[in-house]
C-alpha cells in the first residue's frame, strides 16, 4: 500500500513542477499585485464609495460570467480570485453595506465590528497571509497584538481560577506546561495534534475536490487513515481526545473553543486544535476596523472589472431545464429584476440557498436532501456592544481576550443551559467571550479620542426567541427589549467583576440577537449558519459538503463549505473558485508562497555579505 502512496505523492510533485515550469511563471493570479500597503484611508465617505455602491439595473455589467450572492469574506474571496482570472463578476449584497460579518456599524457614536475579534497566522509568508494579500493586493494594514492572547477564567465569586495563553512558536506550549505542571505530557500531545492538524488540513480540503467516489474509496478502504491521523482527529470529539490524555477538566476547558456553539463532547478535536493553533504565531487586528478587509477586497474586484452592489437582495435563483442554475432574481423597489450568468455562486449559507432561494422541487430532490443533510443549523449568537467615555488606561483594559466559564464542565454546563426555560435562561448564562476592539486598533485613539469599546459574545437557544420569529430587531417591541437586556445586564455585571472601572464609565450598552430574523440570518451567524458539530467533520461528510451543489452551475462558498472563521470562509472562497475553474488554485498559492520564502532567504543571504 505504502508504495502506491509514495507514487501518488511523487506524481503530484511532478505535476506541480511541470505546471510551474509551463504555466507558473505566467500565472496571472499572483502576478505583480502584492505591493506594500498604501496610506491608510480613514475617511468613511471614501470607503463607502466601494462598500455602499447601490444596486441599479444599469450598473449591472454586460456579458457577466459569474454572479455571487452575498458579500461576506467567502463571497468576496471567490469574486476577487475569479475577477483576477479575467471573469466578469457581479456581487449582489442584500444589506446596505458590503462585508457580511466583516462589516462595522456605529451605535450612538461608537464603532463596532459585527463578527470579528482577531485574525491569526498572518506572519510573513504564512499561507493565510499569502492568500489574504492576493485578494486585497496586500493593502490591509494589520496591527500585531501583544503576545498575551487570551485569559481563561473558570468559576465565579472568590473561587475563580485564571489561566493565560501566550502566543509564540515554542512559548505557547511552554507557558501552558508551566500552568499545568501535572499534565505536561498531555499538553505536549495536544500540541502535537495541533501541528498535525495544521500541516495536514489540505488533505481534508482535497476530499472536497476529488470525485466523490474516489473520496469514498480512500476513506472506506482505510487508505486515508494510513496517510495521516488528521482523519481520526477530525471524527473524534475534543472531550474523548483530551480525556484519553488527562482527567484534568481545566485543561479541557482551556483547549476547547466552544464559542461556535457546541460543547467539547460534540465538537471535532481537529477544529479545536486548529482554532488554538490559529493564534500560535501571533494575532492581528486590521487598523481602521474589520471593514478594512472587505473594503480592500471590493477594490480588487472593481479594479479587475467586477462590481459589488448593495441593497440587492436576491429573492430566487433562476433554474432552467432540469437542474441548471442560470442567474438570479433581485428584488428592488418592489420590482423583480432578472440577471443572468452562466455561473452562480452563493455565500448565503447552505440553508438559505436551498430552502429559500431555490424552487421547492429542487429541495425535495433526494440528491439535494442528501447534500443538505451533511449540515445542521447552528445555535444563535448573542452579542453585547458596550461603549465607554474613557481611555483604555483609565479603564484598565487591554487587547487580551477573555473567556469566562462558570465551571470547568462545559459538556454538562452547555447542555443544561440550552435546556433551560426561556424565563430563567438570562440569569444562568454559563460562558462568555469578551474583547476590547478599541485596545487592538492603534488608530482608535485618533479616530475616537477618549473612547473605548467592548464586545461580549455568547450563545442563546433560538427557541427562547420564538415569539419574535420573522420580526425585525427594531420592531420586536418592549417585551423583547426587556428580555434581551436581562441577558445583556447579566453579562455586563459578570465582566465588571474583572474590570470594575467599566461600570461608571459606561455610555452605551447595545444588545443584539438576530436569531429568527428573515433575510439577516446569514449575515449575523444565527440559525442558518451550519453548526460546528462532530457529524459535520466526519470525513465522509467533509467530502460531501463541497462547492459544487446538486444544481448544475450553482456553487457554494463561505463558512458552510469548510468551517466558520475568516480563515474558514476564505478557504471556502478559494475552494469555490477552484471548483468553478476546475483548476486547483492552491497550487498557484503554494508556488507563490515558495517564491516569497525564497526571496526572504535571498535577502538574508545577501545581508550576510
Ligand atoms: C460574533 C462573531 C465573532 C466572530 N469572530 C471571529 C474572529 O475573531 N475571527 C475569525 O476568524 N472569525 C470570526 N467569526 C467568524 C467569521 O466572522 C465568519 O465565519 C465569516 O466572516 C463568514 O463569512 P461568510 O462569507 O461565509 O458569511 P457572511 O459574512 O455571513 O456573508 C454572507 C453574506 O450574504 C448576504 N446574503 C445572504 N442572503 C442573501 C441574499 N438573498 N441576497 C443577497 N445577499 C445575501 C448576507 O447579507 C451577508 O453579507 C466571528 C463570527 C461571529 C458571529
Ligand atoms: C499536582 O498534583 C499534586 C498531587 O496530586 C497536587 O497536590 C497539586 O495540587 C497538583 N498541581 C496542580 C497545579 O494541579
Ligand atoms: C424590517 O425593517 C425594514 C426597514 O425598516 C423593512 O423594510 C422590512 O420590511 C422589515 N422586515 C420585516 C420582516 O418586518
Ligand atoms: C459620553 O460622551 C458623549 C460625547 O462626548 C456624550 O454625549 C455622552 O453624554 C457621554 N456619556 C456619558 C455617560 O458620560
Amino acid at each position: 500500500m505504502q508504495w502506491i502512496l509514495l507514487f501518488l505523492e511523487w506524481l503530484v510533485d511532478w505535476a506541480r513542477g511541470t505546471y510551474w515550469n509551463l504555466f507558473g511563471r505566467r500565472s496571472r493570479l499572483c502576478r505583480g499585485t502584492i505591493s506594500p500597503p498604501g496610506p491608510l484611508v480613514l475617511d468613511q465617505n471614501k470607503k463607502n464609495r466601494y462598500l455602499r455602491k447601490e444596486f441599479d439595473q444599469f450598473e449591472v455589467p454586460k456579458n457577466l460570467d459569474v454572479i455571487v450572492i452575498g458579500s461576506g469574506i467567502g463571497g468576496l474571496t471567490a469574486a476577487a480570485v475569479l475577477a483576477k482570472l479575467r471573469k466578469k463578476v457581479l456581487v449582489l449584497e442584500q444589506d446596505k453595506q458590503a462585508g457580511g460579518l466583516c462589516k462595522t456599524f456605529t451605535e450612538n457614536g461608537f464603532e463596532f465590528d459585527y463578527g470579528f475579534h482577531y485574525l491569526g497566522q498572518l506572519h510573513e509568508n504564512g499561507f493565510l497571509k499569502v492568500a489574504l494579500d492576493l485578494i486585497t493586493d496586500g493593502q490591509v494594514h494589520f496591527a500585531e497584538q501583544g503576545s498575551h492572547v487570551d485569559t481563561v477564567v473558570i468559576g465565579t465569586g472568590a473561587q475563580y481560577k485564571k489561566y493565560t495563553i501566550y502566543n509564540g512558536k515554542t512559548q505557547m506550549e511552554a507557558h501552558l506546561k508551566k500552568q499545568f505542571p501535572n499534565d505536561t505530557k498531555a499538553v505536549e500531545e495536544l500540541f502535537k495534534i495541533m501541528k498535525i492538524c495544521s500541516e495536514k488540513i489540505h488533505l481534508l480540503c482535497m476530499l472536497k475536490m476529488f470525485p466523490l467516489w474516489f473520496a469514498r474509496f480512500i476513506l472506506w478502504s482505510g487508505i486515508a487513515d494510513s496517510i495521516s491521523p488528521i482523519f481520526k482527529y477530525s471524527r473524534t470529539s475534543t472531550t474523548d481526545v483530551v480525556k484519553s490524555l488527562t482527567s484534568n477538566q481545566d485543561l479541557l476547558t482551556v483547549f476547547s473553543q466552544i464559542f461556535y456553539g457546541v460543547p467539547p463532547k460534540k465538537s471535532s478535536c481537529m477544529i479545536d486544535a486548529l482554532f488554538l493553533h490559529h493564534s500560535k504565531r501571533g494575532v492581528y487586528y486590521p487598523k481602521g476596523g474589520a471593514s478594512e478587509i472587505p473594503y480592500h477586497i471590493v477594490k480588487v474586484v472593481e479594479k479587475n472589472g467586477g462590481k459589488v452592489l448593495v441593497n440587492a437582495p436576491v429573492s430566487s435563483i433562476l433554474v432552467e431545464g432540469k437542474q441548471n442554475a442560470c442567474g438570479v432574481t433581485v428584488k428592488t423597489g418592489g420590482k423583480y429584476v432578472e440577471i443572468r450568468a452562466p455561473v452562480t455562486i452563493s455565500s448565503a449559507g447552505m440553508f438559505t440557498t436551498f430552502k429559500k432561494l431555490l424552487p421547492p422541487e429542487i429541495q425535495a430532490n433526494p440528491e439535494a436532501q442528501n447534500y443538505m443533510n451533511t449540515l445542521k443549523p447552528g445555535k444563535g449568537f448573542f452579542q453585547v456592544f458596550a461603549g465607554f467615555n474613557a481611555t483604555m488606561e483609565e479603564l484598565g483594559i487591554s487587547s487580551t481576550n477573555m473567556r469566562l466559564y462558570k465551571s470547568n464542565n462545559m459538556d454538562e454546563m452547555m447542555d443544561e443551559y440550552f435546556d433551560l426555560d426561556k424565563d430563567v435562561a438570562p440569569d444562568h448564562i454559563p460562558m462568555m467571550y469578551v474583547s476590547f476592539p478599541s485596545a487592538k486598533d492603534p488608530t482608535s485613539c485618533i479616530r475616537f479620542p477618549g473612547q473605548s469599546r467592548m464586545v461580549i459574545h455568547t450563545m442563546v437557544n433560538p427557541k427562547w426567541f420564538e415569539q419574535w420569529n420573522n420580526i425585525n430587531e427594531t420592531e420586536r417591541g418592549e417585551d423583547y427589549e426587556k428580555y434581551k437586556m436581562r441577558f445583556a445586564n447579566h453579562l455586563f455585571d459578570w465582566v465588571c467583576v474583572h474590570f470594575p472601572k467599566l461600570k461608571e464609565k459606561l455610555a452605551v450598552l447595545h444588545a443584539v440577537t438576530r436569531v429568527n430574523m428573515p433575510g439577516l440570518e446569514a449575515t449575523c451567524g444565527s440559525m442558518p449558519m451550519a453548526e460546528h458539530n462532530l457529524e459535520r467533520y466526519q470525513p465522509l461528510n467533509i467530502a460531501m459538503t463541497r462547492c459544487n451543489t446538486p444544481v448544475k452551475n450553482l456553487y457554494l462558498t463561505g463558512q458552510d463549505v469548510f468551517s466558520a472563521g475568516y480563515s474558514g470562509a476564505l478557504h471556502g472562497g478559494l475552494l469555490c473558485a477552484s471548483t468553478v475553474l476546475d483548476r486547483c488554485l492552491y497550487v498557484d498559492l503554494l508556488l507563490q508562497q515558495k517564491k516569497l520564502k525564497g526571496k526572504v532567504v535571498k535577502k538574508l543571504e545577501s545581508s550576510d555579505y
